[in-house]
C-alpha cells in the first residue's frame, strides 16, 4: 500500500518557471522501509521539519485507518519558543481584544497561552524549557508569523494549528513531571520511564557500576545475571550467597552487594514496571533525552538499542508500521550501541516496515552506512561543511554544489538575512536521485 505524506511545496529544478510551488507528496510503501536522513546547518530548521513530518505520517496512515508506532528521540529544549510565546501574548493582546485573539488562535488555545506565560513569569525557574519537540502544544508560532507575502507561515501550506497526543518518557527526571507536561503542552503526559530488571542486559550493569567481568565479583554476577537469568537483585544476592560462605561472605560477595545496591537505589530500575508498557500507536512516543532527564550518553545508547529491539520483535508480531525519529542522530551513529541499533534497523527495517528519519549537522566523520541505507536525503537550508557538499554532489545526481553550500557573507547582517531567506527551504532527493528545490511544510505543533 501507498501512502502519501505531505511534504511542502516544490518545484523541478528544470523545465518548469520558478515560482511555481506546487503541492508536494511522497509515497511512503508500507511494506517497504523509507529511510530518510535530513541535513543542514545549524538553526536552518531541521528539528521543525521533523516535527512536520512526523505529523505529515501520524495523518497520513491515520487517514488510512492505520495508527503506526511513532518513536521521536528528542535531544534538545528550545528555550526561545517559550520567549516567542510571550512576545506574542504581550503584542497581540495589545493589537487586539481577547474575543478576536479567541477567533484567531481558538479559545482553548489562547487560554493556554495566558495561563503558561502568568506560570513562566511566576515561576521563571519552574517553566519556559518546551521540547523541540513540543507536540502537545499547537503552533501558535506558525500562526502569528509572516511568510512569502501576506500570508502565515501555516497558512501559506494551508494548515492551521493543532496539538497531538504525546507520551513524553522522562528517564531520571531532572524536573517535576507536571512542569514538564505544561511546557510541552496539554495533550502531552508525561511518564517517569522505568527499565525493568528483567529487561537490562550484563553489559548494561556493566557500564553503570564500572563492574568488569574481568575481576571476579563480575564475573560471578556475569554468570548470575546473563547465564542463569537471575534478574532480580535480591535473589542474585542469595545465589551469591550459596557460592560463598554464609558465616563469613567475602569481598567478592560485598562487591556483587554493592553493585545490585546501586541497581536498587537507581530511580531508573523497577522490579515490575518497565515503560515499554506505556508505549503506544494512539499516541506520539517522545523519548525524552533532553537536559530532562538524567543520563549518560552510554546510557542513552543503551536504551535506544533496548527500544529498537523491543521494536523489531513486536514489528513482527503486530505487523504495524513503526517510524522512529532520531534527531541529532550522530549521538548514536557515533557510539557502537547506538550504531549497532541503527544497522540493525536499516537491515531488518526493509522486510517489516521499520523506518529511520535522522537529522544532523554533518556526516563527514559518521558512519557512512547512514547515508548509504538512506532512501531519500533532504536538505534544510545550507549545508555547513565542505567536505559533506563533496560527498553530496558523489552521491546525487544534479545536485548543484553552489547552491546548496553556505554561501558566503560580508557582513553580519548579510549572513542574517541569508539565513533567514533559506530556513525551512531546501532540497529533497527522492531515492537519492530526482532532485528538487522544496519549501517544507511547517508543523501544526510547538
Ligand atoms: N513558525 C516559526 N516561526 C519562526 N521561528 C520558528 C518557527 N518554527 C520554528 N522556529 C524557530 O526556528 C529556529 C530554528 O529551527 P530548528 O530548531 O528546527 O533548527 P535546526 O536546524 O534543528 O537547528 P540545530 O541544528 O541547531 O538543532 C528555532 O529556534 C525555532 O524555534
Ligand atoms: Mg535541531
Amino acid at each position: 500500500m501507498k501512502v502519501p505524506i505531505y511534504l511542502g511545496r516544490g518545484h523541478a529544478l528544470y523545465g518548469r518557471a520558478t515560482g511555481n510551488k506546487t503541492r508536494r507528496t511522497l509515497d511512503l510503501k508500507t511494506e517497504e522501509a523509507n529511510h530518510m536522513l535530513f541535513l543542514g546547518g545549524s538553526g536552518f530548521g531541521k528539528t521543525t521539519v521533523m516535527r512536520a513530518l512526523i505529523e505529515s505520517i501520524w495523518s497520513a496512515y491515520l487517514n488510512k485507518g492505520i495508527a503506526p508506532i511513532i518513536f521521536v528521540f528528542e535531544r534538545k529544549i528550545d528555550v526561545s519558543k517559550a520567549e516567542k510565546i510571550k512576545e506574542i501574548y504581550y503584542k497581540e493582546s495589545q493589537k487586539y481584544s481577547k474575543e478576536m485573539l479567541y477567533k484567531k488562535y481558538g479559545k482553548n488555545t489562547w487560554d493556554y497561552i495566558i495561563k503558561y506565560v502568568e506560570l513562566m513569569n511566576k515561576y521563571p525557574h519552574l517553566y519556559g524549557s518546551p521540547g523541540d519537540f513540543a507536540m502537545g502544544m499547537p503552533n501558535i508560532l506558525g500562526k502569528y508569523t509572516k511568510w512569502a507575502g501576506n500570508n502565515t507561515i501555516l497558512g501559506y501550506f494551508g494548515l492551521s494549528p493543532y496539538a497531538f497526543p504525546v507520551n513524553r518518557f522522562v528517564f531520571r527526571p531532572r524536573r517535576r513531571l507536571n512542569n514538564i507536561k505544561i511546557d510541552n503542552g496539554w495533550k502531552t503526559e508525561v511518564i517517569e520511564a522505568k527499565i525493568k530488571y528483567s529487561s537490562i542486559d550484563f553489559s548494561f550493569i556493566e557500564k553503570l557500576t564500572h563492574v568488569g567481568s574481568g575481576a571476579l565479583h563480575g564475573e560471578r554476577l556475569r554468570k548470575i545475571w546473563n547465564i542463569e537469568k537471575i534478574r532480580d537483585p535480591d535473589k542474585v544476592l542469595e545465589k551469591a550467597l550459596e557460592w560463598d560462605n554464609p558465616e563469613k561472605p567475602s569481598r567478592t560477595y560485598s562487591r556483587i552487594e554493592e553493585t545490585m545496591d546501586r541497581l536498587k537505589k537507581d530511580p531508573l530500575f523497577s522490579k515490575d514496571e518497565s515503560f515499554f508498557k506505556y508505549v503506544s500507536n494512539k499516541r506520539i512516543n517522545v523519548i525524552d533525552f533532553s537536559q530532562n532527564s538524567d543520563l549518560t550518553t552510554e546510557e542513552e545508547n543503551l536504551i535506544f538499542k533496548m527500544i529498537v529491539d523491543m521494536a523489531v520483535k513486536s514489528a513482527f508480531k503486530l505487523k504495524i508500521p513503526i517510524f522512529f525519529f532520531v534527531d541529532e542522530i550522530q549521538h548514536f551513529a557515533n557510539n557502537p550501541v547506538g550504531l549497532s541499533a541503527i544497522n540493525k534497523i536499516y537491515r531488518e527495517g526493509r522486510s517489516m516496515g521499520i523506518n529511520l528519519i535522522g537529522a544532523t549537522q554533518y556526516m563527514a566523520g559518521l558512519n557512512k552506512s547512514l547515508i548509504e541505507g538512506c532512501t531519500h536525503i533532504g536538505i534544510v537550508g545550507k549545508i555547513a561543511s565542505p567536505e559533506d557538499l563533496k560527498l553530496l554532489k558523489k552521491m546525487i545526481p544534479g545536485i548543484d554544489e553552489d547552491d546548496i553550500g553556505m554561501e558566503e557573507s560580508f557582513s553580519i547582517d548579510e549572513y542574517q538575512k541569508m539565513k533567514q531567506k533559506n530556513k525551512f527551504r531546501g532540497y529533497f532527493a527522492y531515492d537519492k536521485q530526482y532532485v528538487e528545490r522544496i519549501a517544507y511544510r511547517h508543523p501544526q505543533s510547538l
